[in-house]
């Protein structure tokens, strides 16, 4: 499994989303991870369908929607019609999970299940089977520009393993929050393959050589075996 890199346009000027992306595209991305934020689940409010389907018409590489919304199963086919390649929702915000993966894939979208920090990674055992991946919060959900939570590499580690246990070899799992040049090799080496990166992206000077130094980085610190996975 090679490692992928999602910048969050979160942290990029929404008055110009397309140069962003197109400069992220430029420099490697592999996805663009957008952040879906209600104002309820977390307390700040970001970008809804309708800038998910603007994005879909200029975004080269697949978009990634990430939910941070109290009631994810009202909108799943909306994102979906809006150009969601993927898309995650809290298990925390989701008592009928199961229900609502196979929605997602169902839609033609593929599911994950995102952990605050704070969730045990045994919430997802049940579902490790049914998910195309799972995403690790390394920081509080809600704001860019966080620092990396300590400990959420080994997080990774054991989300890595609840996955293969489960049979599901070829889920990756997603990593986000905090995530640069410093803190990604510890991350990829507990087994993170897709890096989610907003203010080192966006809040350097020039994004499109911020990704392609990230994906060295993260290439970098890829283990040799890594490669067959
Ligand atoms: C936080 C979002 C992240 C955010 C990451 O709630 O889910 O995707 O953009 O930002 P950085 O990379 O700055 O921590
Ligand atoms: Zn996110």
């Amino acid at each position: 499994m090679t490692v992928r890199v999602a910048p969050s346009i979160l942290s990029a000027d929404f008055a110009a989303l397309g140069q962003a992306v197109a400069a992220v595209e430029r420099g490697g991305a592999d996805l663009i991870h957008v952040d879906v934020m209600d104002g309820h689940f977390v307390p700040n409010i970001t970008i809804g369908v309708p800038v998910v389907q603007s994005l879909k018409r200029i975004a080269t590489v697949p978009l990634d929607v990430h939910l941070m919304i109290t009631d994810p199963d009202r909108y799943i086919e909306a994102f979906a019609e809006a150009g969601a390649a993927m898309m995650s929702v809290h298990v925390e915000v989701a008592p009928h999970l199961h229900r609502t993966v196979h929605a997602i894939k169902a839609l033609g979208v593929k599911a994950g299940v995102v952990l605050n920090p704070a969730t045990p990674v045994v919430a997802i055992r049940e579902i490790a089977a049914d998910v195309d991946f799972v995403l690790v919060m390394s920081v509080n959900p809600g704001f860019g520009g966080q620092a990396f939570i300590p400990r959420s590499d080994v997080k990774v580690a054991e989300v890595r393993t609840t996955l293969d246990r489960a049979g599901n070899q070829l889920a990756p799992v997603e990593i986000d929050g905090g995530i640069d040049t410093t803190t990604v090799g510890r991350v990829v080496a507990a087994g993170a393959r897709v890096l989610v990166a907003g203010s080192a992206i966006f809040h350097s000077p020039d994004p499109e050589r911020a990704t392609r130094e990230l994906k060295a980085a993260a290439a970098a610190a890829l283990p040799a075996s890594a490669t067959t996975r």
